[in-house]
């Protein structure tokens, strides 16, 4: 066990935020600022100085360490400030989205310099093309680099790590996670979806051209998807619906790389929704979204739709909510756990994001380093962090 990297720790900053001017930014820099120690070293960065005052006067109200807070300037289209901006600290935190668009500079950066990175992003295409491009490169400086640190993926990875530390060792298992939230979205994860949507393409073929690359390296363990098919909810009270996000895609990366996930492995992610309309709706509207997505002028005419900057008020989001139930069984015994919290898109994952950071940079943690996922890099300490901000991990069931 070791602390960070020690060749950053002479760096001035502990943490720095970047897009920390936007909607998830702001809220995840007042999280920073309210829940940091009030020793710790940290800057808010973006491409805005007049915008970054503002914010600054703002955190000034929230906490020891919101008085506390730096301003740095740096732009994705100026390579040479976000050199500047990832050698003066040992973890950057970034909100910078859609990630495809911007992500790219900021993850070669702390690649090269060392530098460990966390994001909220939940494009998978960038995840895949970050591991191609990257991963090598932090594996020889030793950053750690942890995407999906929001909403995407830190309920769903963190739970089944919790359910599956409740099952017995050394045999197969199988978790099934149903997931129903409440709540809106900001303009760019709008952005973001549209976007994502518009590549399903490009993004199937950069995942297969990394499993054949990862296939040179065969697991001695096995880790499979349970089958994918809309059912009836396990508790008889409405449908579950396969749920293709990048959530089951970094739970079973998590499980290829722990052994303690068992010699076989099966995870299926699914959508709970306890009425037919919706069983029915939800992916006739996302075909349609996705069929729109394809021709040019429908993406531009879905983008207009809503910019980037705007997102729920802090009245929607107090009514917003999420559940994550987790079905584990394996060695003859059977769990259901649950993990659930506030607003998940937005305040929930500003949480998660601090908190990431703040583990990155402060916990004493297992030494890994290239692209990882939150229970590769954080496990058990970024679950003790989300517990003690008030999001739950409960056992409900053990037979
Ligand atoms: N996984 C999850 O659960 C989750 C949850 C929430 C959000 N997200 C993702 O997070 C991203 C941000 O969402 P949001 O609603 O916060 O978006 P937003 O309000 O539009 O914020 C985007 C930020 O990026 C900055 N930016 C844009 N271009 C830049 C550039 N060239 N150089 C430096 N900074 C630049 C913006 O700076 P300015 O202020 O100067 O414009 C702003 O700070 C999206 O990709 C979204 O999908 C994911």
């Amino acid at each position: 066990m070791t602390m960070a990297d020690p060749s950053t720790d002479d760096r001035p900053y502990d943490i720095v935020l970047f897009g920390a001017t936007g909607f998830t930014g702001g809220l995840t820099a007042e999280r920073l600022a309210t829940d940091g120690p009030q020793s710790l070293r940290w800057a808010v960065a973006g491409r805005d100085p007049r915008k970054l005052e503002v914010l600054r006067s703002r955190l000034a109200v929230h906490g020891a360490a919101g008085e506390r807070v730096d301003l740095l300037t740096a732009d994705v289209n100026d390579v040479r400030s976000l050199h500047s901006l990832v050698s003066q600290t040992r973890v950057v935190a970034t909100t910078v989205g859609p990630f495809m668009e911007y992500g790219e500079p900021l993850v070669a950066a702390c690649a090269d310099a060392g530098t460990d990175y966390a994001d909220i992003t939940g494009e998978l295409e960038f995840v895949d093309r970050m591991w191609l491009a990257h991963h090598e490169r932090a594996v020889q400086t030793g950053a750690r680099i942890v995407h999906a640190c929001g909403f995407d993926s830190v309920p769903h990875d963190l739970g089944v790590w919790f359910t599956v530390n409740e099952l017995p060792e050394g045999v197969p298992l199988t978790v099934s996670g149903y997931v129903r939230a409440g709540g809106s979205i900001s303009g760019g994860t709008y952005h973001s979806v549209v976007m994502g949507l518009s590549r399903v393409g490009q993004s199937a073929s950069v995942a297969a051209e990394r499993r054949r690359l990862e296939a040179r390296n065969p697991a001695s363990r096995r880790v499979r998807s349970l089958p994918q098919r809309p059912a009836k909810a396990p508790d008889g009270r409405g449908w579950a619906l396969p749920l293709p996000t990048i959530d089951p895609v970094v739970v079973r990366r998590s499980a290829r790389a722990v052994e303690r996930y068992g010699p076989d492995f099966a995870y299926g992610h699914y959508l709970l929704t306890r009425t037919l309309p919706v069983a029915v709706g939800a992916p006739v509207a996302l075909g349609g979204m996705l069929a729109v997505a394809q021709i040019p002028r429908g993406r531009d005419l879905l983008l207009r739709l809503r910019s980037p900057g705007e997102g729920p008020s802090a009245a929607q989001r107090a009514k917003s909510w999420f559940k994550v139930r987790f079905v584990g069984e394996g060695g003859g015994r059977r769990i259901v756990t649950q993990v659930s919290g506030g607003d998940p898109g937005y305040d929930e994952t500003a949480t998660m994001l601090s908190q990431s950071a703040l583990c990155l940079a402060l916990d004493e943690l297992p030494t890994t380093a290239g692209q990882l996922t939150t229970v590769q890099a954080m496990g058990d300490a970024l679950m003790a962090r989300l517990q003690a901000a008030g999001i739950r991990f409960e056992i409900l069931e053990y037979q």
